[in-house]
């Protein structure tokens, strides 16, 4: 089985996949979103998303980090593609997913699962532009409105030649409300034969192994369940039991060193605050500690709440 955290714009940076990728259990993991709109993009816009490229594309742990591009000029796309994998990327993924609407205006993303000859012809472009050691793999959703061109659009995909399809089990307009139609990954298996990998409302070890029965697919990708339960990969890999609290609030002492110092804590309150919208899910002391933070907009004064929650927490 393979894992991979999911991209996700302004939330997974590359502190974050830092951290998480520290804590294990991760194979891969994918960039947020390099927009590519028609221009070849700057050496920098690649480095700022994507830190790694500065270490062979790897995080500091060793994990493979893989750009993604979202965008809908095939020319564009393949020529930045070249770009990312010349910078150090190991390979190149297509965002076919993104529901954003500013997105979509300037059609990228989902809206494309509207059009399966556009998908083709950017994977096509890319594939052929890229060479062919770096694997070209992009990421869908079941449709845009229905999920009526779910099939083709997978099948597409695969015949333009990409390596691998990351299938988020929703469609745009079901947005990420549960369940995720797992299901709809093993109707797709039957048609292609394209690797899968499986994704969407996996929050536990659980939903893991009932993803994987229903979706007829080993290889998953999570996102907001990794930010909910930092050690989700390990309990899905090696049904380790979830972090304890304590030891989550030693990870985010870790983490707010890491942010400050690496934006000078501009950002940070927002970011901290963001990752404890995830953590209340999992964790009821998470929910109290939010409630004593979510005023405070100084970093020093978040970390010194922090650091009492562990301390405390430690001595207990
Ligand atoms: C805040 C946020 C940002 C996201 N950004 C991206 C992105 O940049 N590229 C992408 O392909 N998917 C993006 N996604 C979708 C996730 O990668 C994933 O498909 C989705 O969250 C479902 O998986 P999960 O239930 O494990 O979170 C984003 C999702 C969220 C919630």
């Amino acid at each position: 089985m393979k894992l991979m955290l999911a991209p996700m714009e302004g939330v997974v940076d590359h502190l974050m996949r830092d951290m998480l990728t520290q804590v294990g259990g991760f194979d891969l993991c994918v960039t947020e979103f390099v927009r590519v709109v028609e221009q070849r993009l700057p050496n920098k816009t690649f480095y700022r998303l994507c830190p790694e490229l500065h270490h062979g594309g790897m995080t500091p742990a060793g994990v493979p980090v893989r750009v993604q591009l979202l965008g809908q000029h095939p020319q564009w796309l393949a020529e930045n593609a070249v770009t990312a994998v010349e910078l150090g990327s190991p390979g190149v993924d297509l965002n076919f997913g993104c529901p954003a609407k500013t997105v979509n205006k300037s059609k990228g993303g989902a809206v494309l699962l509207k059009e399966t000859e556009t998908l083709y012809a950017i994977v096509k472009a890319v594939r052929e532009a890229v060479p062919s050691q770096f694997p070209v793999t992009a990421k869908i959703r079941l449709g845009y409105e229905d999920k009526s061109l779910a099939i083709d659009n997978a099948c597409a995909i695969a015949e333009a030649g990409a390596s691998q399809l990351v299938v988020h089990a929703r469609t745009k307009t079901e947005g990420y409300r549960p369940p995720a139609y797992w299901d709809w990954i093993a109707k797709i298996k039957q048609h292609t034969s394209i690797p899968l990998v499986a994704n969407g409302e996996i929050w536990n070890a659980e939903d893991a192994r009932r993803c994987q029965l229903e979706s007829a697919c080993s290889n998953l990708m999570v996102g907001r369940g990794a930010l909910a339960m930092p050690n989700l990969a390990r309990c899905i890999k090696y049904e380790e039991a979830p972090m304890t609290w304590p030891e989550v609030a030693q990870l985010l002492i870790r983490y707010s060193g890491y942010e400050i110092y690496g934006d000078k804590g501009r950002y940070y309150p927002n970011r901290i605050k963001q990752w404890f919208g995830y953590l209340r899910r999992q964790y009821r002391e998470a929910a109290v500690v939010f409630d004593e933070i979510r005023r405070l907009n100084d970093a020093e004064q978040i970390v010194a709440v922090l650091a009492r929650q562990s301390s405390q927490h430690l001595v207990a």
